[in-house]
């Protein structure tokens, strides 16, 4: 077979197409080859701004950008793969069980690596992160978006297990009406959410149930963290209401008595 410019045409479609990661792609604007970091924020400054900045962006953005320029083209691509450029800092928790997308080193997808609004440079806010991927919902098209900027495939989010909740999204997990939103936990005063029984990332526990701790930082069963502190409230609450009830009475009595004593003395006082 001739190898002509036609197959090397098509070999390349293929390979864009296909093979090419999108982080090799070319960038838009053709950079010097002695580009310095700080030239970046002239038309990234973005990325150094926001509520919750990741520290790493102090470091420059070659921490985890390398710059190639060849000619009039400049590629951006990430120091690492991107499921494992986090780890090369962040290391990997040794938990029994691993959360499936923190795992396999998606971090991207519920972290921005740069800024964002929400604490630890989260892509959404609260229980809002997780039920993204763990509430039910209509799905059309052959990917799935997630927090506007990220994507999965449709195969991959029917796949994840759903939780069912009220439409309200407060109650239903993980049985009956149970919250999931809104309450605060009488002992640590700290409102419900995803995260007070799972955790994010890694648990020794099965279904990534978190290890609670009571407030002499001993290791208590989850739901006892908050159910006891619960129960010893209403127990308190209680108590104070029988002695309230035993004070009362024990007045009553002293005050009868009290009428008592008057009128016997009233009496005594009547005899010669
Ligand atoms: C003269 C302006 C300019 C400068 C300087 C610049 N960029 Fe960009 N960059 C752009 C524009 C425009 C885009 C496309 C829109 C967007 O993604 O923000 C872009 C996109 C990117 C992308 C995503 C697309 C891709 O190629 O992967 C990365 C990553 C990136 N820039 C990194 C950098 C880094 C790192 C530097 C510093 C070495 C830098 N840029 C300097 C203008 C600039
Ligand atoms: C801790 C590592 C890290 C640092 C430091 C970092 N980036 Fe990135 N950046 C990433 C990763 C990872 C992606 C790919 C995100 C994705 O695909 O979801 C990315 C993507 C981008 C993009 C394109 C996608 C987007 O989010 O808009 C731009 C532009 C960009 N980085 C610019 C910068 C600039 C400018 C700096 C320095 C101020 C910087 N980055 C520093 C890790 C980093
Ligand atoms: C070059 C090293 C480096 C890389 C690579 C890196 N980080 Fe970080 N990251 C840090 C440092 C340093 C801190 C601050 C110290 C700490 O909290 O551990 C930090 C903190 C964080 C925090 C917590 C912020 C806070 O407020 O406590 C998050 C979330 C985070 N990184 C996510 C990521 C993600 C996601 C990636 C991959 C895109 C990544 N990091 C890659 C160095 C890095
Ligand atoms: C399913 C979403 C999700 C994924 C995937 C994820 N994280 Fe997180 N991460 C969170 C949430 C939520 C928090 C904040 C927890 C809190 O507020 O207590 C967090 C907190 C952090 C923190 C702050 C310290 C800590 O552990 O609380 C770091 C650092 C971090 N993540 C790094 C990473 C890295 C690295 C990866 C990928 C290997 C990753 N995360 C994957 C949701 C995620
Ligand atoms: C990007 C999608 C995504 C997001 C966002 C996400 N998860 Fe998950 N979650 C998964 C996948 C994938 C699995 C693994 C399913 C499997 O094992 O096949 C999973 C499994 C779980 C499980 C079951 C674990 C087990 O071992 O049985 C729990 C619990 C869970 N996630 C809680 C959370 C919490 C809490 C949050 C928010 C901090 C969250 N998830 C955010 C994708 C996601
Ligand atoms: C009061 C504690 C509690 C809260 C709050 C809670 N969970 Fe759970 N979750 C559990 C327990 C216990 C299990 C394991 C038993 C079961 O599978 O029903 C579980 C299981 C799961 C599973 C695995 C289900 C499966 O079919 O494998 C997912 C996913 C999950 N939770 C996500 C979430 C999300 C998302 C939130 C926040 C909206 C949340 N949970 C809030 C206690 C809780
Ligand atoms: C953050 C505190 C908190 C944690 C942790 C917690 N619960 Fe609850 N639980 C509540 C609250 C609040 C209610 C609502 C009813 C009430 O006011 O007592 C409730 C109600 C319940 C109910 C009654 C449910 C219904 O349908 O009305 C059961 C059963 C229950 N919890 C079991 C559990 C189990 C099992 C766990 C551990 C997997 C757990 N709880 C963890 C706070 C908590």
């Amino acid at each position: 077979m001739k190898f002509t410019s036609k197959h090397v045409f098509f070999l390349l479609l293929l390979v864009v197409a296909w093979g090419l990661p999108a982080a090799a792609a070319e960038h838009p604007v053709p950079l010097p080859k002695d580009v310095q970091d700080k030239n970046c924020l002239e038309c990234h400054e973005d990325k150094t701004k926001g509520k919750v900045v990741h520290s790493a962006i102090q470091m420059g953005c070659s921490t985890c950008h390398t710059v190639k320029t060849e000619g009039e083209a400049t590629t951006v691509e990430l120091v690492a793969p991107k499921n494992e450029l986090c780890f090369t800092c962040h290391e990997k928790s040794k938990e029994q069980v691993l959360h499936k997308p923190y795992e396999q080193g998606q971090c991207t997808t519920c972290h921005d690596p740069h800024t964002s609004d929400f604490a630890k440079q989260t892509r959404a806010e609260g229980n809002q992160l997780c039920l993204a991927c763990h509430l039910d919902r209509r799905t059309t098209d052959a990917k799935v978006k997630l927090f506007g900027s990220q994507e999965i495939s449709d195969a991959e989010f029917q796949q994840i297990p759903k939780i069912s909740l009220d439409p309200s999204a407060k109650f239903g997990h993980p049985m009956g009406m149970h919250p999931v939103s809104d309450y605060a936990n009488r002992a640590t005063g700290e409102k419900i959410s995803c995260l007070t029984c799972h955790n994010q990332h890694a648990s020794p526990n099965e279904s990534l149930i978190q290890v609670a701790y009571d407030k002499n930082r001993k290791p208590v069963d989850m739901c006892d963290s908050c159910h006891l502190a619960r129960d010893n409230a209403a127990m308190t609450a209680a108590e104070a209401s029988i002695r309230k009830q035993e004070q009362e009475k024990q007045i009553q009595e002293r005050m009868q008595q009290a009428n008592k004593n008057k009128k016997d003395k009233k009496k005594g006082s009547d005899q010669p």
